[in-house]
């Protein structure tokens, strides 16, 4: 008991798990010392600027990178993924509007769990390569756009149903890197949220829509629309440099700057930063970017605050495009190769997560009941 005490004072004093190691993973390191952000051994920075997402998702749901032939082999699989049950597409047209995006792509995950349910002795990838290739077509049916099915790659099958004509070269290949950094961060909330449910050997299908349920939150990923939000309700600079001042006078948070894990920096940021600029080409473009960067350089005179990967993705996503309110689900769009990794290696090596709380409620109480039941 003393022993459970003094582990729980030291859990207590940071809060929220903070630097608790939960499990075994082999899957990415988050801010190890000299080995920074890695997915399967390999660096976020090389895998940024040679790799796609597809071949992103692939190292991590089978542990190595593709070869050639197999990468050919994946993307032509995925294209055949994407089609959408008939039955979910009208499922999804009687929600009535007004819910938000990722409120349908949780209800989405959940009823294609009902008209594709698991099945015993599946192989494992069987789901998750489903659920990567059908998400994007359940955003862009619900948007009310044609699904360009013949494009190769997930971010230009995105933009082209967003734009609806293929979009060019360098924002493909921009929201491809978007993509790739969005894929996996180890045991964040959305991702550990995931791995609770299938420890207790429910489905897949509960696990992501858990975990949809989980980035949602702005302090999670949601925080990239509002740090987009943020950005365009100042003018100019100046402007945002008194607003974001304020802002932290009242103790109000800064959506997309901060993290849990990274003290300096957020590896990320930098590399879609670089996007940023490279696609800022109009005055309104740059005056969003100068904004930004006043913003940076705010947080990081006041508060020592970074960037993390949130702030200038969202306008990134902006130059690309990109509609604010979608920008989290692209985050979803990347992020379930991650999560799905997460749920086939809990499942490898399964043990109920299930920790003890320390009880603070009440003291022992009689009970009286309410209404005395008459004896005969
Ligand atoms: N703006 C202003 N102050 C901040 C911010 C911020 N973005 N982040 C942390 N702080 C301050 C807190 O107010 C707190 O100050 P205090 O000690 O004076 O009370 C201190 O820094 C510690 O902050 P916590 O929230 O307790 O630290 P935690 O490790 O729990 O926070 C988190 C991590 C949730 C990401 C936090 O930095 C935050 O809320 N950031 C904004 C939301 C965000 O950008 N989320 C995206 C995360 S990355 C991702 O999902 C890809």
């Amino acid at each position: 008991m003393a022993e459970i005490e003094r582990t729980y004072a030291k859990v207590k004093k940071v809060g929220g798990l903070a630097g608790i190691v939960a499990a075994d993973s082999a899957i990415c390191t988050v801010g190890i010392e000299g080995r920074g952000l890695s997915y399967r051994g390999y660096s976020i920075e090389d895998l940024a600027a040679s790799s796609s997402f597809e071949e992103v998702a692939w190292l991590l749901l089978r542990g190595n990178l593709p070869s050639p032939a197999e990468l050919e082999d994946y993307r032509a699989r995925l294209r055949e993924l994407r089609r959408l049950p008939p039955a979910l597409a009208g499922m999804l047209d009687s929600i009535p509007p007004g819910d938000t995006m990722m409120g349908i792509l949780r209800t989405g995950v959940s009823l294609l769990g009902n008209l594709e349910p698991e099945r015993q002795g599946e192989a494992p990838y069987e789901v998750a390569d489903r659920l990567v290739a059908v998400l994007p077509s359940i955003l862009l049916h619900r948007r009310g756009k044609k699904l360009p099915l013949e494009e190769q790659s997930l971010a230009g099958y995105l933009l082209h149903g967003l734009r609806g004509s293929a979009p060019p070269e360098e924002l493909r290949r921009c929201v491809d890197v978007s993509l790739i950094l969005y894929a996996e961060h180890e045991f964040n909330a959305s991702t550990f949220a995931a791995r609770v449910i299938i420890s207790t050997l429910s489905d897949a299908h509960s696990a992501v829509a858990g975990a949809i349920g989980a980035l949602a939150g702005p302090l999670h990923g949601g925080a990239n629309e509002e740090a987009m939000r943020l950005i365009e309700s100042y003018a100019d600079p100046r402007e945002a440099e008194a607003g974001v001042r304020d802002r932290l006078e009242r103790k109000e948070k800064i959506m997309g700057f901060g993290h849990r894990i990274y003290t300096v920096s957020d590896p990320r940021s930098g590399v879609i930063k670089d996007w940023a600029a490279r696609l800022a080409d109009t005055e309104e473009h740059r005056r969003m970017f100068a904004v930004a960067e006043r913003i940076e350089k705010v947080m990081w005179d006041e508060k020592k605050l970074f960037p993390n990967l949130d702030f200038y993705s969202a306008i990134a996503y902006r130059f690309c495009g990109i509609p604010t309110e979608l920008y989290t689900p692209v985050f979803v769009l990347a992020r379930i190769s991650g999560w799905m990794a997460h749920i086939m290696e809990q499942r490898a090596n399964n043990k109920l997560i299930r920790p003890i709380s320390r009880y603070t409620g009440p003291g022992p109480r009689e009970y009286v009941p309410l209404v005395k039941e008459e004896r005969t």
